[in-house]
């Protein structure tokens, strides 16, 4: 009886048996489904690691990069800001709404001067977004500046800019791969600052400003403006634009045209120049004719050219002004009631001093359109 095996128990059985063998083949197959998924996790691994590590530079950031290697931050220091990348990471919401400063220059600690011309376009332009694009991957902030001006700032962005994405798909790629900008010039961040600007209105619009440029005042003039720097010259330290303006699109065009190595500003207010002289020339006459009838609304370019007042109120050759001391107490009042901006003619300016207290143009300009930088830059020293 005990051996009888009924149907049921030899099932039972076999069923153990059965049971117990998958169970171990069960085992054996997620041992070795584990080891494999790890082993491939590695492999992948280790080749992304390698493929990472061996990428190369940009060329143009290598070459940008290569004057400034020594500011390049410490690895271990604090206080470095990782930028978000324009166009990666973040893109302008609104067409014409934005207001564009360039560091193309692969600059990591851009001078009290150049923030204080941001601070100045994001204080008098709340509803604008201003956006301050650098060549450089990181800000290095240790003096905590960077973060006061952003906390306090809603409208302000400080981002990185790839320049290959930037460029892509207008006229003056062709001019930006040919690196005739970097090998045949001595200004070549310069010449990247102008195809940069153009760029950038071409896409969003807005305003352009030099970071040389302050804002002296809340926006009020319509887009499509550009003003007299001479009485030959439209000067580009300046621009506003409605994003995908034609004309701009005819200056790209131009400026990888017209490209002349050796020559300063060819591709920027010489471009630019030339260009309304040659869309005008035949209807509206040659440009320096229209210097005494500013502001004038030229439709053969569907722009309007304003005197230098508007954003040059002091000519290059007179640069120094700015940095006199006293010059301020009169100047700056008459100046800030007529003016749009101050440019300050950094090619020219740049060695002179800020003297805090001087009451200098710049001086007072800075207090009044600047305080965070002002008082940031006046902390320690009595110059900036
Ligand atoms: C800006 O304008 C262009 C062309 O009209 C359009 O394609 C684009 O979507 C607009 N972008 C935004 C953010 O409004
Ligand atoms: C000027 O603007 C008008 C209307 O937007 C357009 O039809 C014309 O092509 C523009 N002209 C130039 C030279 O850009």
């Amino acid at each position: 009886m005990r051996l009888r095996l009924s149907p049921r128990g030899v099932g039972t059985l076999l069923s153990k048996k059965t049971f117990q063998m998958m169970l171990m083949l069960l085992t054996v197959v997620l041992v070795a489904v584990v080891v494999g998924v790890g082993f491939l996790h590695f492999i992948f691994d280790a080749l992304y690691r390698s493929v990472v590590k061996t990428e190369k530079p940009r060329w143009w950031r290598q070459f940008l990069c290569a004057s400034e290697s020594h500011h390049q931050p410490q690895p271990d220091t604090q206080n470095i800001i990782t930028l978000t990348q324009i166009m990666r990471d973040v893109n302008p919401t609104r067409n014409d709404s934005n207001v564009f400063l360039v560091d193309t220059g692969c600059n990591s600690h851009p001078k009290y001067r150049a923030w204080c011309t941001v601070e100045s376009w994001a204080r008098q332009n709340p509803d604008l977004d201003v956006w301050f694009l650098l060549t450089s991957l990181t800000i290095d902030d240790s003096t905590g500046l960077v973060n006061h001006l952003l906390r306090q700032y809603k409208n302000l962005r400080v981002v990185g800019t790839n320049l290959d994405l930037l460029l892509r798909g207008t006229p003056v790629y062709h001019l930006f791969k040919s690196k005739k900008w970097m090998i045949e010039y001595t200004w070549p961040a310069q010449l990247l600052n102008d195809m940069v600007r153009v760029c950038v209105l071409w896409r969003w619009g807005g305003f352009y400003s030099d970071t040389d440029a302050m804002c002296t005042r809340t926006h009020t003039l319509p887009l499509n403006a550009v003003a007299f720097e001479s009485e030959s010259v439209i000067g580009t330290a300046v621009l506003t634009f409605t994003s995908q303006h034609p004309t701009l699109w005819k200056l790209m065009k131009a400026m990888d045209r017209n490209i002349i190595p050796g020559v300063y500003s060819i591709i920027g207010p010489v471009a630019l120049t030339g260009l309304l002289d040659n869309l005008c020339g035949e209807t509206e006459g040659s440009i320096s004719s229209l210097y005494h009838k500013t502001p004038i609304t030229s439709t053969c370019a569907n722009l309007t050219i304003y005197p230098p007042l508007y954003f040059y109120p002091i000519r290059h050759q007179m640069s120094k002004e700015f940095f006199s001391a006293g010059a301020g107490a009169i100047s700056f009042k008459e100046m800030f009631s007529s003016s749009y901006a101050l440019h300050m003619w950094n090619f020219f300016s740049e060695d002179m001093v800020v003297r805090a207290g001087s009451e200098s143009i710049y001086d007072q300009a800075a207090q009044f359109l600047c305080p965070i930088v002002y008082s940031r830059a006046t902390l320690h020293s009595d110059v900036f």
